[in-house]
């Protein structure tokens, strides 16, 4: 069991794109839990308004986590300090798996994978497993070789970490470079902590059937929830154009109706459709936002 549930299925973090308006959306739709997406643990503990909006809980996310990014052991006891105190999560997750440059620069995310900063992963594994009284998780890529990820793995083990999350992939691939289903399958082996498997599953029913054929406790799905809630539930009876405005007015609800997010949303929504490259083009450089609402609803409603 993870946080009370068996074999979830994850909405995975994805930064601007797992905004809370449409966290809620997937919840609704399926996902038994949704993530924050990386958080810088400074910004949480100075109040800085773009984190704490990017964290904010709906009452419709079921299981919801905060993730962190830090290397800090003072600063990670006192942002799951604040996060406790507060009430503001299920769960806080640690981030081992970015590798931009600016963050991995910043000695930060899949940076605490490298064999250097082993010690300093560890206090912050004691530190997360031994401070918290909600779930502390770790979020995963495999690393910068195929030896590290069993070997943290072990240390998280060691340490309360509730679950982890595994990104098969090694910190350098590029998306291109497929997942290696075989690390997902080591681990289970050779690890007790529950292992939520990521990486390259494009729907439920594939997840479902890794969960019937293996030991993994959970699926998250990342890059296929976009545009595309309902792959948390293909049952799900409203149109692709309802759900794009439902989220729209959750957005409007929220400090997130703006360009920015808006025209993520809109592309994602409209990329499974042909011919729709001109419309995401002409929508990438509109500035009325309502008229960017109205131009993928009409393209949704028709061809949706
Ligand atoms: C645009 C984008 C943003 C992402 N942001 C985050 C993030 O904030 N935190 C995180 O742990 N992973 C992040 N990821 C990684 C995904 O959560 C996930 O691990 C990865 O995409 C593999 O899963 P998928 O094949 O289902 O997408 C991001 C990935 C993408 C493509």
């Amino acid at each position: 069991m993870i946080l009370g549930l068996k074999n979830p299925f994850f909405l995975s973090p994805l930064a601007n794109i797992t905004i809370p308006p449409f966290r809620r959306l997937c919840a609704e739709i399926g996902a038994d839990v949704t993530v924050s997406e990386m958080t810088f643990a400074r910004g949480l503990i100075l109040n800085q308004l773009k984190s704490l909006n990017r964290i904010q809980k709906s009452k419709h996310e079921k299981k919801f986590g905060i993730q962190l990014l830090t290397n800090n052991v003072k600063e990670l006891i006192d942002s799951i300090n604040i996060i406790e105190e507060q009430k503001l999560a299920d769960f806080i997750e640690l981030n081992l798996g970015c590798p931009k440059r600016k963050i991995t620069n910043a000695n930060l995310g899949a940076a605490l994978l490298i064999p250097k900063n082993s010690r300093l992963l560890l206090n912050l594994l004691e530190t997360g497993g031994s401070t918290t009284t909600i779930p502390f998780s770790i979020k995963m890529r495999l690393g910068f070789s195929e030896k590290t990820y069993l070997n943290i793995l072990k240390h998280a083990e060691k340490n309360n970490i509730a679950f982890a999350t595994l990104h098969a992939r090694l910190a350098i691939d590029s998306y291109k470079i497929p997942i290696n289903v075989a690390n997902w399958n080591e681990a289970v082996q050779k690890i007790t902590i529950p292992i939520i498997a990521n990486g390259d599953i494009p729907n439920k029913e594939i997840g479902l059937k890794i969960l019937e054929n293996s030991k993994i406790s959970g699926i998250a799905i990342g890059r296929a929830a976009r545009g595309n809630p309902k792959v948390f539930n293909k049952n799900f009876p409203l149109s692709l154009a309802a759900q794009y405005k439902i989220l729209i007015q959750y957005m409007k609800d929220s400090n997130f109706f703006s360009p920015l997010y808006v025209k993520i949303q809109s592309n994602d929504f409209l990329k499974k459709f042909r011919y729709s490259s001109y419309l995401r083009n002409k929508i990438t450089s509109m500035q009325n936002l309502e008229d960017i609402v109205s131009t993928t609803r009409e393209a949704l409603e028709a061809y949706g």
